[in-house]
Protein backbone atom coordinates (compact mmCIF):
# COMPACT_ATOMS: atom_id res chain seq x y z
CA UNK A 1 0.00 0.00 0.00
CA UNK A 2 1.59 3.21 -1.42
CA UNK A 3 0.44 5.38 2.22
CA UNK A 4 3.25 7.99 0.70
CA UNK A 5 1.18 9.03 -2.26
CA UNK A 6 -1.58 10.95 -0.87
CA UNK A 7 0.65 13.04 1.25
CA UNK A 8 1.99 16.71 0.24
CA UNK A 9 4.04 17.33 2.98
CA UNK A 10 6.21 20.42 2.09
CA UNK A 11 3.14 22.40 1.31
CA UNK A 12 1.91 21.06 4.47
CA UNK A 13 4.59 22.34 6.50
CA UNK A 14 4.03 25.56 5.36
CA UNK A 15 0.61 25.20 6.89
CA UNK A 16 1.27 23.91 10.02
CA UNK A 17 1.15 27.43 11.52
CA UNK A 18 -1.89 28.56 9.72
CA UNK A 19 -3.76 25.69 11.31
CA UNK A 20 -2.97 26.66 14.50
CA UNK A 21 -4.04 29.66 14.01
CA UNK A 22 -6.98 28.56 12.34
CA UNK A 23 -7.68 25.93 15.19
CA UNK A 24 -7.67 28.43 18.01
CA UNK A 25 -9.89 30.74 16.44
CA UNK A 26 -12.69 28.17 15.40
CA UNK A 27 -12.13 26.59 19.46
CA UNK A 28 -12.06 30.28 20.61
CA UNK A 29 -15.60 31.24 18.88
CA UNK A 30 -16.91 27.55 19.13
CA UNK A 31 -16.91 28.30 22.96
CA UNK A 32 -18.33 31.97 22.73
CA UNK A 33 -21.28 30.46 20.97
CA UNK A 34 -21.79 27.67 23.71
CA UNK A 35 -21.27 25.16 21.17
CA UNK A 36 -18.51 23.62 23.81
CA UNK A 37 -17.99 24.26 27.20
CA UNK A 38 -14.56 26.47 29.13
CA UNK A 39 -13.45 23.45 30.15
CA UNK A 40 -12.85 21.82 26.96
CA UNK A 41 -12.13 24.86 25.22
CA UNK A 42 -9.47 25.10 27.72
CA UNK A 43 -7.93 22.19 27.17
CA UNK A 44 -7.82 22.44 23.64
CA UNK A 45 -6.31 26.24 23.87
CA UNK A 46 -3.90 24.67 25.82
CA UNK A 47 -2.94 21.86 23.68
CA UNK A 48 -3.19 23.89 20.63
CA UNK A 49 -0.34 25.53 22.56
CA UNK A 50 2.02 23.18 23.04
CA UNK A 51 1.69 21.54 19.76
CA UNK A 52 2.77 25.14 18.18
CA UNK A 53 5.52 25.64 20.75
CA UNK A 54 6.70 22.02 19.35
CA UNK A 55 7.00 23.67 16.01
CA UNK A 56 9.70 21.75 14.59
CA UNK A 57 9.85 18.98 16.38
CA UNK A 58 6.02 18.27 15.84
CA UNK A 59 6.63 18.69 11.86
CA UNK A 60 9.46 16.65 11.63
CA UNK A 61 8.06 13.43 13.93
CA UNK A 62 4.26 13.56 13.91
CA UNK A 63 3.43 15.05 10.54
CA UNK A 64 4.26 12.21 8.08
CA UNK A 65 2.28 9.83 10.72
CA UNK A 66 -1.00 10.89 9.47
CA UNK A 67 -3.05 11.82 6.27
CA UNK A 68 -2.30 15.93 6.08
CA UNK A 69 -1.49 18.69 8.77
CA UNK A 70 -4.76 18.87 9.80
CA UNK A 71 -5.69 15.47 10.81
CA UNK A 72 -2.20 14.82 12.22
CA UNK A 73 -2.87 18.60 14.73
CA UNK A 74 -6.56 17.09 15.65
CA UNK A 75 -5.36 13.51 16.19
CA UNK A 76 -2.33 14.93 18.72
CA UNK A 77 -4.82 16.74 20.07
CA UNK A 78 -7.35 13.63 20.97
CA UNK A 79 -4.30 11.84 22.03
CA UNK A 80 -3.05 14.05 24.64
CA UNK A 81 -6.18 15.37 26.29
CA UNK A 82 -8.72 12.84 25.27
CA UNK A 83 -11.88 12.33 22.94
CA UNK A 84 -14.29 14.05 25.24
CA UNK A 85 -12.53 17.56 24.92
CA UNK A 86 -10.51 17.05 21.82
CA UNK A 87 -12.96 15.52 19.94
CA UNK A 88 -15.21 18.61 19.95
CA UNK A 89 -12.50 21.06 17.98
CA UNK A 90 -14.00 19.62 14.42
CA UNK A 91 -17.37 20.52 15.64
CA UNK A 92 -18.95 22.78 12.77
CA UNK A 93 -16.11 22.40 10.24
CA UNK A 94 -14.73 20.24 7.94
CA UNK A 95 -10.94 20.00 6.33
CA UNK A 96 -12.67 21.42 3.08
CA UNK A 97 -12.92 25.14 4.88
CA UNK A 98 -10.60 24.75 7.26
CA UNK A 99 -7.77 23.78 4.45
CA UNK A 100 -8.68 26.65 2.07
CA UNK A 101 -8.74 29.04 4.97
CA UNK A 102 -4.73 27.90 6.44
CA UNK A 103 -3.86 28.54 2.52
CA UNK A 104 -5.01 31.76 2.65
CA UNK A 105 -3.52 32.98 5.75
CA UNK A 106 -0.32 31.57 4.48
CA UNK A 107 -0.38 32.81 1.18
CA UNK A 108 -0.90 36.27 2.84
CA UNK A 109 2.23 36.09 4.34
CA UNK A 110 3.92 35.53 1.17
CA UNK A 111 1.95 38.03 -0.49
CA UNK A 112 3.62 40.45 2.46
CA UNK A 113 7.18 39.70 1.93
CA UNK A 114 6.87 40.18 -1.61
CA UNK A 115 5.33 43.47 -1.68
CA UNK A 116 8.21 44.78 0.69
CA UNK A 117 10.52 42.96 -1.71
CA UNK A 118 9.27 44.40 -4.94
CA UNK A 119 9.30 47.89 -3.39
CA UNK A 120 12.86 47.66 -2.83
CA UNK A 121 13.71 46.43 -6.14
CA UNK A 122 11.53 50.12 -7.15
CA UNK A 123 13.44 52.01 -5.14
CA UNK A 124 16.69 50.54 -5.93
CA UNK A 125 15.43 51.57 -9.12
CA UNK A 126 14.36 55.13 -8.76
CA UNK A 127 18.01 55.46 -6.88
CA UNK A 128 19.76 54.18 -10.07
CA UNK A 129 17.75 56.36 -11.96
CA UNK A 130 18.36 59.50 -9.76
CA UNK A 131 22.14 58.85 -10.21
CA UNK A 132 22.19 59.01 -14.02
CA UNK A 133 19.54 61.51 -15.24
CA UNK A 134 22.06 63.31 -17.44
CA UNK A 135 23.57 59.92 -18.52
CA UNK A 136 22.49 59.49 -22.25
CA UNK A 137 22.75 56.04 -23.91
CA UNK A 138 21.68 55.01 -27.32
CA UNK A 139 17.97 53.61 -27.00
CA UNK A 140 16.41 50.06 -29.05
CA UNK A 141 13.96 49.09 -31.11
CA UNK A 142 14.27 45.80 -32.96
CA UNK A 143 17.41 45.91 -30.77
CA UNK A 144 18.74 48.56 -33.20
CA UNK A 145 19.83 51.70 -32.46
CA UNK A 146 16.77 53.91 -32.73
CA UNK A 147 17.14 56.81 -30.52
CA UNK A 148 19.29 58.55 -27.58
CA UNK A 149 18.04 58.57 -24.69
CA UNK A 150 19.37 58.37 -20.92
CA UNK A 151 20.00 55.69 -18.01
CA UNK A 152 17.30 57.35 -15.78
CA UNK A 153 14.26 57.14 -18.37
CA UNK A 154 15.15 53.59 -18.88
CA UNK A 155 15.34 52.46 -15.60
CA UNK A 156 12.39 54.57 -14.68
CA UNK A 157 10.62 52.36 -17.32
CA UNK A 158 11.30 49.12 -15.54
CA UNK A 159 10.31 50.98 -12.12
CA UNK A 160 7.08 51.76 -13.79
CA UNK A 161 6.39 48.23 -15.10
CA UNK A 162 7.15 46.90 -10.91
CA UNK A 163 4.77 50.11 -9.83
CA UNK A 164 2.17 48.05 -11.83
CA UNK A 165 3.06 44.56 -10.33
CA UNK A 166 2.68 45.78 -7.30
CA UNK A 167 -0.83 47.43 -7.65
CA UNK A 168 -1.83 44.31 -9.50
CA UNK A 169 -0.60 41.92 -6.14
CA UNK A 170 -2.78 43.83 -3.68
CA UNK A 171 -5.88 42.91 -5.83
CA UNK A 172 -4.53 39.55 -5.57
CA UNK A 173 -4.02 40.35 -1.80
CA UNK A 174 -7.46 41.49 -1.32
CA UNK A 175 -9.41 38.43 -3.55
CA UNK A 176 -7.12 36.52 -1.36
CA UNK A 177 -7.89 37.81 2.37
CA UNK A 178 -11.65 36.88 2.49
CA UNK A 179 -12.42 33.50 5.32
CA UNK A 180 -13.93 30.35 3.92
CA UNK A 181 -14.31 29.01 6.90
CA UNK A 182 -17.80 28.00 8.38
CA UNK A 183 -17.97 26.66 5.15
CA UNK A 184 -17.43 23.24 6.06
CA UNK A 185 -17.83 20.71 3.69
CA UNK A 186 -19.79 22.98 1.18
CA UNK A 187 -22.98 23.03 2.72
CA UNK A 188 -21.96 24.81 5.87
CA UNK A 189 -22.73 23.90 9.57
CA UNK A 190 -25.66 22.57 11.86
CA UNK A 191 -24.54 24.86 14.89
CA UNK A 192 -25.00 28.20 15.18
CA UNK A 193 -21.26 28.88 14.18
CA UNK A 194 -20.12 32.85 13.84
CA UNK A 195 -18.19 32.86 10.14
CA UNK A 196 -17.31 36.73 11.00
CA UNK A 197 -15.80 35.81 14.33
CA UNK A 198 -13.57 33.55 12.88
CA UNK A 199 -13.05 35.55 9.83
CA UNK A 200 -12.05 38.72 12.37
CA UNK A 201 -9.45 37.01 14.98
CA UNK A 202 -7.84 35.47 11.63
CA UNK A 203 -7.28 38.95 10.32
CA UNK A 204 -9.70 38.58 6.74
CA UNK A 205 -11.40 41.19 5.39
CA UNK A 206 -14.73 39.71 4.81
CA UNK A 207 -15.99 36.23 4.87
CA UNK A 208 -16.02 34.10 1.63
CA UNK A 209 -20.30 33.81 1.97
CA UNK A 210 -21.68 30.86 -0.66
CA UNK A 211 -20.38 28.32 1.32
CA UNK A 212 -19.81 25.73 -2.25
CA UNK A 213 -17.91 28.81 -3.76
CA UNK A 214 -15.97 29.13 -0.61
CA UNK A 215 -14.50 25.51 -0.28
CA UNK A 216 -14.47 24.55 -4.31
CA UNK A 217 -12.57 27.81 -6.06
CA UNK A 218 -8.68 28.23 -5.79
CA UNK A 219 -9.11 31.36 -8.38
CA UNK A 220 -7.16 33.22 -6.30
CA UNK A 221 -4.42 31.01 -6.28
CA UNK A 222 -4.72 31.34 -10.42
CA UNK A 223 -4.73 35.02 -9.97
CA UNK A 224 -2.14 35.11 -7.61
CA UNK A 225 0.32 33.13 -9.89
CA UNK A 226 -1.30 34.93 -12.48
CA UNK A 227 0.77 38.07 -11.17
CA UNK A 228 4.04 36.61 -10.13
CA UNK A 229 3.72 35.21 -13.92
CA UNK A 230 3.19 39.25 -14.82
CA UNK A 231 5.67 40.27 -12.50
CA UNK A 232 8.37 37.52 -13.40
CA UNK A 233 7.92 38.53 -16.98
CA UNK A 234 9.10 41.94 -16.05
CA UNK A 235 12.06 40.93 -14.12
CA UNK A 236 13.46 38.74 -16.78
CA UNK A 237 13.24 41.65 -19.34
CA UNK A 238 15.25 43.51 -16.92
CA UNK A 239 17.35 40.82 -16.37
CA UNK A 240 17.66 40.11 -20.29
CA UNK A 241 18.92 43.59 -20.81
CA UNK A 242 21.43 43.10 -17.78
CA UNK A 243 22.75 40.14 -19.54
CA UNK A 244 22.75 41.75 -23.05
CA UNK A 245 24.42 45.18 -21.65
CA UNK A 246 26.80 43.51 -19.83
CA UNK A 247 28.59 41.72 -23.07
CA UNK A 248 31.65 42.73 -24.18
CA UNK A 249 29.66 43.90 -27.70
CA UNK A 250 27.86 46.46 -25.68
CA UNK A 251 29.97 47.20 -22.42
CA UNK A 252 27.27 49.74 -21.26
CA UNK A 253 26.96 48.21 -17.88
CA UNK A 254 28.79 45.39 -15.12
CA UNK A 255 26.66 43.71 -13.00
CA UNK A 256 28.25 43.57 -9.28
CA UNK A 257 30.85 41.01 -8.76
CA UNK A 258 28.96 38.76 -6.16
CA UNK A 259 26.25 38.69 -8.88
CA UNK A 260 28.66 37.11 -11.35
CA UNK A 261 30.46 33.87 -11.45
CA UNK A 262 34.12 32.85 -12.89
CA UNK A 263 34.03 30.19 -15.62
CA UNK A 264 36.23 26.70 -14.19
CA UNK A 265 38.44 27.33 -17.22
CA UNK A 266 38.60 30.82 -18.79
CA UNK A 267 39.80 32.93 -15.97
CA UNK A 268 38.90 36.06 -17.09
CA UNK A 269 35.19 35.59 -17.05
CA UNK A 270 32.39 37.07 -15.09
CA UNK A 271 29.11 35.49 -16.16
CA UNK A 272 26.01 36.88 -15.22
CA UNK A 273 24.63 33.16 -13.61
CA UNK A 274 21.60 35.27 -11.21
CA UNK A 275 20.64 37.49 -13.86
CA UNK A 276 20.34 34.31 -15.89
CA UNK A 277 18.41 32.27 -13.29
CA UNK A 278 16.26 35.23 -12.99
CA UNK A 279 15.70 35.22 -16.04
CA UNK A 280 14.87 30.67 -16.21
CA UNK A 281 12.96 30.86 -13.12
CA UNK A 282 10.35 33.27 -14.83
CA UNK A 283 9.48 29.91 -16.79
CA UNK A 284 9.32 27.83 -13.18
CA UNK A 285 6.49 30.31 -12.30
CA UNK A 286 4.66 30.14 -16.10
CA UNK A 287 4.74 25.92 -15.18
CA UNK A 288 3.08 26.68 -11.56
CA UNK A 289 0.38 28.44 -13.50
CA UNK A 290 -0.23 25.96 -16.00
CA UNK A 291 0.29 22.95 -13.62
CA UNK A 292 -2.37 24.95 -11.54
CA UNK A 293 -5.09 25.79 -14.28
CA UNK A 294 -5.03 22.31 -15.51
CA UNK A 295 -5.72 20.62 -12.23
CA UNK A 296 -8.56 22.96 -11.44
CA UNK A 297 -10.31 23.46 -14.97
CA UNK A 298 -12.21 19.76 -15.01
CA UNK A 299 -13.19 20.12 -10.97
CA UNK A 300 -16.44 19.56 -9.95
CA UNK A 301 -17.60 21.36 -7.15
CA UNK A 302 -16.85 21.29 -4.10
CA UNK A 303 -13.62 19.74 -3.30
CA UNK A 304 -11.49 16.94 -5.06
CA UNK A 305 -8.19 15.48 -3.61
CA UNK A 306 -6.64 17.66 -6.68
CA UNK A 307 -7.14 20.76 -4.68
CA UNK A 308 -4.43 19.17 -2.48
CA UNK A 309 -1.93 19.28 -5.47
CA UNK A 310 -2.38 23.05 -6.26
CA UNK A 311 -0.72 23.81 -3.11
CA UNK A 312 2.68 23.11 -3.91
CA UNK A 313 2.83 24.99 -7.12
CA UNK A 314 1.77 28.17 -5.12
CA UNK A 315 4.52 27.64 -2.46
CA UNK A 316 6.66 27.12 -5.18
CA UNK A 317 5.51 29.77 -7.29
CA UNK A 318 5.32 32.28 -4.12
CA UNK A 319 9.05 31.34 -3.07
CA UNK A 320 10.76 31.58 -6.50
CA UNK A 321 9.12 34.85 -7.05
CA UNK A 322 10.09 36.98 -4.55
CA UNK A 323 13.59 35.23 -4.26
CA UNK A 324 14.11 36.22 -7.68
CA UNK A 325 12.94 40.30 -6.81
CA UNK A 326 15.75 40.12 -4.30
CA UNK A 327 18.18 38.88 -6.30
CA UNK A 328 17.55 41.70 -8.62
CA UNK A 329 17.31 44.54 -6.54
CA UNK A 330 21.00 43.76 -4.72
CA UNK A 331 21.69 43.61 -8.72
CA UNK A 332 20.34 46.98 -9.54
CA UNK A 333 21.96 48.19 -6.19
CA UNK A 334 25.50 47.18 -7.28
CA UNK A 335 24.79 47.79 -10.79
CA UNK A 336 27.97 50.07 -12.61
CA UNK A 337 26.92 52.46 -15.26
CA UNK A 338 29.24 53.03 -18.10
CA UNK A 339 28.44 56.55 -18.53
CA UNK A 340 31.62 56.88 -21.06
CA UNK A 341 30.37 53.80 -23.55
CA UNK A 342 26.82 54.76 -23.19
CA UNK A 343 27.62 58.46 -24.31
CA UNK A 344 30.16 57.51 -27.00
CA UNK A 345 27.65 54.97 -28.18
CA UNK A 346 24.75 57.40 -28.38
CA UNK A 347 24.85 58.66 -31.72
CA UNK A 348 26.08 55.68 -33.33
CA UNK A 349 23.53 54.08 -36.09
CA UNK A 350 22.21 57.80 -36.67
CA UNK A 351 20.07 57.90 -33.77
CA UNK A 352 19.78 61.81 -34.23
CA UNK A 353 17.90 61.25 -37.53
CA UNK A 354 14.12 61.97 -36.24
CA UNK A 355 14.96 64.93 -34.84
CA UNK A 356 16.79 65.79 -37.81
CA UNK A 357 13.71 65.32 -39.69
CA UNK A 358 11.30 67.09 -36.81
CA UNK A 359 13.92 69.76 -36.87
CA UNK A 360 12.96 70.36 -41.01
CA UNK A 361 9.26 70.12 -40.54
CA UNK A 362 9.34 72.79 -37.90
CA UNK A 363 11.75 75.23 -40.08
CA UNK A 364 10.52 74.51 -43.33
CA UNK A 365 6.51 73.94 -42.80
CA UNK A 366 7.07 70.39 -45.24
CA UNK A 367 4.97 67.21 -44.47
CA UNK A 368 6.51 64.73 -41.96
CA UNK A 369 6.60 62.21 -44.50
CA UNK A 370 8.59 63.72 -46.77
CA UNK A 371 11.05 64.63 -44.26
CA UNK A 372 11.41 61.27 -43.04
CA UNK A 373 11.86 60.59 -46.67
CA UNK A 374 14.80 62.76 -47.17
CA UNK A 375 16.45 62.00 -43.92
CA UNK A 376 16.27 58.16 -45.02
CA UNK A 377 17.92 58.67 -48.15
CA UNK A 378 20.48 60.74 -46.27
CA UNK A 379 20.85 57.68 -43.65
CA UNK A 380 21.56 55.68 -46.54
CA UNK A 381 24.45 57.37 -47.79
CA UNK A 382 25.93 58.17 -44.80
CA UNK A 383 25.47 54.42 -43.31
CA UNK A 384 27.40 53.60 -46.62
CA UNK A 385 30.29 56.73 -46.12
CA UNK A 386 30.75 55.62 -42.28
CA UNK A 387 29.04 59.06 -40.66
CA UNK A 388 31.93 58.59 -37.70
CA UNK A 389 34.79 58.81 -40.02
CA UNK A 390 33.82 61.88 -42.12
CA UNK A 391 32.75 63.55 -38.99
CA UNK A 392 35.92 63.17 -37.29
CA UNK A 393 38.45 63.86 -40.52
CA UNK A 394 36.59 67.16 -40.90
CA UNK A 395 36.04 70.15 -38.44
CA UNK A 396 32.07 70.07 -36.98
CA UNK A 397 31.52 72.89 -39.19
CA UNK A 398 32.43 71.11 -42.62
CA UNK A 399 30.85 68.14 -41.65
CA UNK A 400 27.27 70.57 -40.68
CA UNK A 401 27.38 72.40 -44.21
CA UNK A 402 27.99 68.59 -45.69
CA UNK A 403 24.93 67.34 -44.61
CA UNK A 404 22.67 70.43 -45.23
CA UNK A 405 24.38 70.27 -48.87
CA UNK A 406 23.39 66.87 -49.15
CA UNK A 407 19.87 67.02 -47.72
CA UNK A 408 19.59 70.10 -50.37
CA UNK A 409 20.69 67.46 -52.77
CA UNK A 410 17.89 65.03 -51.86
CA UNK A 411 15.47 67.76 -50.65
CA UNK A 412 15.83 69.08 -54.79
CA UNK A 413 15.42 65.24 -56.01
CA UNK A 414 11.83 65.02 -53.70
CA UNK A 415 10.33 68.43 -53.42
CA UNK A 416 12.37 70.43 -56.14
CA UNK A 417 13.28 72.55 -53.32
CA UNK A 418 16.15 72.87 -51.62
CA UNK A 419 15.39 73.17 -47.91
CA UNK A 420 17.92 76.10 -47.08
CA UNK A 421 15.51 77.71 -49.12
CA UNK A 422 12.48 76.99 -47.11
CA UNK A 423 14.83 78.26 -43.79
CA UNK A 424 17.06 75.20 -42.91
CA UNK A 425 19.92 76.69 -41.55
CA UNK A 426 23.20 75.05 -40.47
CA UNK A 427 23.02 75.87 -37.15
CA UNK A 428 19.83 74.28 -36.70
CA UNK A 429 20.95 70.96 -38.38
CA UNK A 430 23.76 71.18 -36.21
CA UNK A 431 21.60 71.45 -33.07
CA UNK A 432 19.56 68.46 -34.32
CA UNK A 433 22.59 66.03 -34.52
CA UNK A 434 23.61 67.21 -30.70
CA UNK A 435 22.30 64.35 -28.81
CA UNK A 436 22.47 65.73 -25.31
CA UNK A 437 19.83 68.64 -27.00
CA UNK A 438 17.58 66.37 -28.76
CA UNK A 439 17.17 64.15 -25.60
CA UNK A 440 16.03 67.72 -23.48
CA UNK A 441 13.67 68.73 -26.60
CA UNK A 442 11.37 65.35 -25.60
CA UNK A 443 10.09 67.16 -23.09
CA UNK A 444 6.89 66.13 -23.34
CA UNK A 445 4.79 63.94 -20.81
CA UNK A 446 6.76 60.86 -19.78
CA UNK A 447 9.50 61.90 -22.10
CA UNK A 448 13.30 61.73 -21.37
CA UNK A 449 14.23 65.53 -20.77
CA UNK A 450 15.76 65.71 -17.86
CA UNK A 451 12.58 67.97 -16.78
CA UNK A 452 10.08 65.67 -17.32
CA UNK A 453 12.32 62.57 -15.75
CA UNK A 454 13.01 64.85 -12.34
CA UNK A 455 9.17 65.43 -12.38
CA UNK A 456 8.70 61.69 -12.48
CA UNK A 457 11.46 60.45 -9.79
CA UNK A 458 9.84 63.10 -7.70
CA UNK A 459 5.81 61.54 -8.63
CA UNK A 460 7.47 57.79 -8.31
CA UNK A 461 9.09 58.11 -5.09
CA UNK A 462 5.84 59.64 -3.42
CA UNK A 463 3.68 56.69 -4.86
CA UNK A 464 6.40 54.42 -3.40
CA UNK A 465 5.56 55.69 -0.52
CA UNK A 466 2.49 55.14 -0.33
CA UNK A 467 2.23 51.44 -1.61
CA UNK A 468 4.89 50.72 1.00
CA UNK A 469 2.68 52.34 3.77
CA UNK A 470 -0.34 50.62 2.41
CA UNK A 471 1.24 46.88 2.24
CA UNK A 472 2.51 47.78 5.74
CA UNK A 473 -0.72 48.82 7.08
CA UNK A 474 -2.09 45.81 6.09
CA UNK A 475 0.24 43.40 7.49
CA UNK A 476 -0.35 45.79 10.87
CA UNK A 477 -4.05 45.00 10.37
CA UNK A 478 -3.21 41.51 10.24
CA UNK A 479 -1.03 41.57 12.90
CA UNK A 480 -3.45 42.99 15.09
CA UNK A 481 -6.40 40.21 14.41
CA UNK A 482 -3.39 37.95 15.68
CA UNK A 483 -3.09 39.74 19.07
CA UNK A 484 -6.96 39.84 19.67
CA UNK A 485 -6.85 36.21 18.81
CA UNK A 486 -3.93 35.48 21.51
CA UNK A 487 -5.39 37.59 23.64
CA UNK A 488 -8.76 35.22 23.78
CA UNK A 489 -6.91 32.24 23.70
CA UNK A 490 -5.45 33.59 27.24
CA UNK A 491 -8.09 34.43 28.64
CA UNK A 492 -10.04 30.93 27.79
CA UNK A 493 -6.68 28.99 28.13
CA UNK A 494 -7.01 29.95 32.06
CA UNK A 495 -9.48 27.27 33.43
CA UNK A 496 -7.94 23.64 32.81
CA UNK A 497 -9.58 20.58 33.60
CA UNK A 498 -8.48 18.19 31.39
CA UNK A 499 -11.58 15.13 30.43
CA UNK A 500 -8.91 12.33 29.37
CA UNK A 501 -10.73 9.43 27.79
CA UNK A 502 -8.13 7.41 26.39
CA UNK A 503 -8.50 5.32 23.74
CA UNK A 504 -11.53 6.65 22.27
CA UNK A 505 -9.97 8.26 19.72
CA UNK A 506 -12.43 8.70 16.49
CA UNK A 507 -9.54 9.94 14.37
CA UNK A 508 -7.44 6.64 15.05
CA UNK A 509 -8.87 5.24 11.08
CA UNK A 510 -6.97 8.46 9.82
CA UNK A 511 -3.83 7.46 11.09
CA UNK A 512 -1.14 5.39 9.14
N1 LIG B 1 -4.75 17.98 2.66
C1 LIG B 1 -6.00 18.30 2.05
C2 LIG B 1 -5.76 19.41 1.00
O1 LIG B 1 -4.75 20.02 1.02
C3 LIG B 1 -6.99 18.74 3.06
C4 LIG B 1 -8.44 18.59 2.70
C5 LIG B 1 -8.92 17.22 2.78
N2 LIG B 1 -10.32 17.17 2.62
C6 LIG B 1 -10.94 16.04 2.24
N3 LIG B 1 -12.21 16.08 2.07
N4 LIG B 1 -10.25 14.96 1.97
O2 LIG B 1 -6.59 19.66 0.18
Amino acid sequence: MQKDYILSLEADRWLFHPDILVDKAHVVMLKERGIIKKAEAAAILNCLTGIEERGDDFIEHELSAYEDVHTAIESVVIREIGEDAGGRMHTGRSRNDEVAACIRIALRDELFELMAAVNGLRNALLEKAAEHVETIMPGYTHLQHAQATTFAHHALAHADAFARDFARIITAYEHTNVSPLGAAAFASAGFPIDRERTAKLLGFESVLENSMDAVSTRDFIIETISCFSNLVTNLSRLAEELILWSTSEFNLIRVPADYATGSSIMPQKRNPDYAELVRARAGTVYGCLMSVLSISKALPYSYNRDLQEVTPHLLKAAKTTTASVAVMKSMIEGLEVNVEEMEKKAPRGFTAATELADTIVRETGIPFRTAHKIVSSLASVLADENMESIKDKDSEKVFVTEILQRIDDFALGITEKKLSEKGLTEKKVKEALNIASNIQKRSVKGGPAKKEVKRMLIKRKADLEKDEKSGQEKEEQVKKSFDELEREVKKKKRIIKIIRKPNHNILSVFKK
